[in-house]
């Protein structure tokens, strides 16, 4: 029997800078282990962060964040041996099938997205003078999905109505010229996100709720201090409550030491533990779990050059993929064809007139 080939994943990141313990529970540890299983595509989503942030300031700010979370990536277990890392904005292809793309959805069906309008209102944008591009954002996103034609694309809850466009749009393509992509599905995160540090929403940059990947032990000391607990709790003797409470969310996620966690709740409960000492054994929990990372981190860091070998390798590669891609897709509309003919036509006529 013949092998079955492998299924591709595909996934961006806009480039906001440094990752946060929340993008490793959401995303990058399950793509850590998809590696194992699939053909894996990850990329940086540059041209996404022009549709709220075009300046030439924007820009400049948009590289060293690429930096950033190419070595997050790298000292998280991300391998480009085993996954192709690319830049979405040196893939030519992605520019013309976006192109493609927009006479496939209806601006409607765009304008009507809820993940547009809170992109708009997060970029404090007059809802009068939101940017085509804005609205355009998912149709950029089904070409990155498309054009690798991947099988299975894993994003957040927030992101599924985008891949559910991607999976319209090639069905349309499809009908209308031929069967060219397969059809990509939505593949939700397993792990809840992590709320912030002040328990109020997701961990988020903007939120300034955060504890990053490369936060230094003191740093993650600090924050963790610092976090929101059991507001009602005014005394170490007062029976706290666990439920919802960041520091144990937080716990269960980060220290592998289930014993000390029960412990710990148990005695929470019962009014017999400070917040102090709760928060000192979680910062020592994800500081022992940040610092492998850490280090691995400040090798990359160290290593001259090796970022953009690694993004240089994986987008030429890509590059490849979707000129391919691109190709098929332009056959099957009949684009290249008629393109051929006039071609040959002109030179036939440029022949005879040599003659
Ligand atoms: N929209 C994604 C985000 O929320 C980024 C993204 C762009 C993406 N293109 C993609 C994700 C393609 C998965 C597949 O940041």
């Amino acid at each position: 029997m013949a092998e079955s080939k492998r299924k591709t994943i595909i996934s961006g990141d806009r480039p906001t800078g440094l990752l946060h313990l929340g993008h490793y529970v959401g995303s990058i540890k399950n793509r850590v282990d998809f590696q194992k299983k699939y053909d894996c595509y990850f990329f940086i989503a540059d041209l996404h962060m022009l549709t709220t942030k075009p300046t030439k300031d924007d820009i400049l700010k948009i590289r060293e964040h690429t930096r950033e979370m190419v070595l997050d990536y790298l000292a998280c277990g991300i391998d480009p041996e085993h996954s192709t890392i690319y830049l979405q904005s040196a893939i030519p292809a992605v520019y013309e099938m976006n192109l493609i793309f927009e006479n496939l959805v209806s601006l409607n069906r765009l304008t009507g997205l809820p993940s547009i309008k809170e992109m708009a209102r997060n970029a404090h944008m007059d809802p009068e003078s939101v940017p085509f591009g804005l609205i355009g954002y998912p149709v950029l996103q089904a070409a990155d999905i498309l054009m690798s034609k991947a099988d299975l694309v894993p994003v957040g809850r927030d992101n599924e109505a985008h891949v559910e466009l991607a999976r319209d749009i090639a069905r349309r393509f499809n009908m209308y010229y031929g069967d060219v992509f397969p059809l990509p599905e939505f593949m939700p995160t397993k792990v809840p996100t992590l709320v912030g540090t002040d328990g109020q929403g997701k961990m988020s940059k903007s939120a300034n709720n955060t504890i990053f990947l490369s936060d230094d032990a003191k740093s993650v000391e600090k924050k963790v201090r610092g976090m929101y607990t059991d507001p009602n709790r005014v005394h170490a003797d007062t029976p706290g409550t666990v439920e919802g409470n960041p520091v144990f969310d937080y716990h269960d996620v980060f220290n592998p030491d289930i014993e000390e966690v029960n412990d710990l709740k148990a005695r929470y409960r019962e009014g017999t533990v400070g917040d102090v000492e709760c928060k000192e054994k979680l910062a020592a929990a994800i500081n022992s779990f940040l610092d492998p990372i850490r280090e691995k981190r400040k090798v990359f860091e160290q290593d001259k050059g090796l970022v953009e070998e690694i993004l240089y390798h994986g987008t030429q590669k890509m590059i490849e993929v979707t000129d391919e891609t691109l190709k098929e897709m332009r056959a099957a509309m009949g684009l290249k064809g008629y393109w051929n003919k006039i071609s040959r036509v002109a030179r036939d006529r440029a022949k005879k007139a040599d003659v």
